[in-house]
C-alpha cells in the first residue's frame, strides 16, 4: 500500500508541469491566434482557441511551477515519506511547453477533421497534451525523461490523467471559465 501510495505520488508530482499550462491558457488566452486566422483546405489551420499570449503564459506558468516544486520536493517528499523527483530546467521546459504543443496539435487534427472550435474529441483531449509533455521532456531532457518516467509511472499518468482532465476542466465549466465542460 505505501509502495502505492508512493508510486501515485511521485508520478503524479512529475507531471504536475505538464497539467497545469492548459488551465493556465484558459484564464490567459486571448489576443492574436497562432495560425493568424490562416486556413487550410476548408478550415482554421489551429482556429481562435490556440493564442500566442495563451501558448506563453501557460509554458511560464508550468516552468515556475516545476521550480517552485523543486524548492520544495525535499521537505514535502520526508513529511510524506515518499520520492519525489526534482526538475531541471530542461526537463520543466520540456513538460511545460510540451503539453501546449500537444494540445495545438490536438487542435490542428481537430480542424482537419472538421471539427470546430471547442468541438470535443474524446481521447485526444485527455492525453494529448501529456503525449506531447513526455515526448518533449524526452528530446529536451532524455536521460531525466527515461529515470523518472518508469513504467509504473507512466501506468499511472496514462490511468489517472483523463480522470483528473475531466474532474478540472467540469469545475472550470462550472466556473464559467470555460465554455464546454471538456
Ligand atoms: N488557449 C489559448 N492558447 C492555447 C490554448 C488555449 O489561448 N495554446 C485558451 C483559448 O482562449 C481557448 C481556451 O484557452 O479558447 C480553452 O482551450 P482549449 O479547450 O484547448 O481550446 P478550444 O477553444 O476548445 O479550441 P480547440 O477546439 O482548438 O481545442
Ligand atoms: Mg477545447
Amino acid at each position: 500500500m505505501a509502495g502505492l501510495v508512493g508510486l501515485v505520488a511521485g508520478a503524479l508530482w512529475a507531471i504536475l508541469p505538464a497539467y497545469v499550462p492548459n488551465n493556465a491558457a484558459v484564464l490567459a488566452g486571448g489576443g492574436t491566434p497562432i495560425d493568424g486566422g490562416r486556413t487550410w483546405g476548408d478550415g482554421r489551420v489551429l482556429g481562435d482557441g490556440k493564442t500566442w499570449r495563451g501558448t506563453a503564459v501557460g509554458t511560464a506558468v508550468g516552468v515556475a511551477l516545476a521550480l517552485g516544486l523543486n524548492a520544495v520536493a525535499g521537505p514535502v517528499g520526508a513529511v510524506a515519506g515518499v520520492d519525489l523527483p526534482a526538475f531541471p530546467p530542461p526537463a520543466a521546459l520540456g513538460l511545460a511547453l510540451g503539453a501546449m504543443l500537444g494540445d495545438i496539435g490536438a487542435s490542428f487534427l481537430k480542424r482537419r477533421s472538421g471539427r470546430e472550435r471547442g468541438a470535443s474529441f474524446p481521447g485526444l483531449d485527455q492525453l494529448d497534451f501529456v503525449v506531447g509533455a513526455l515526448v518533449l521532456a524526452l528530446v529536451l531532457a532524455p536521460a531525466w525523461t527515461l529515470v523518472t518516467f518508469t513504467p509504473g509511472r507512466l501506468a499511472v499518468v496514462l490511468v489517472a490523467t483523463p480522470l483528473l482532465h475531466l474532474g478540472t476542466n467540469v469545475i472550470a465549466y462550472l466556473l464559467g471559465v470555460k465554455n464546454e465542460p471538456w
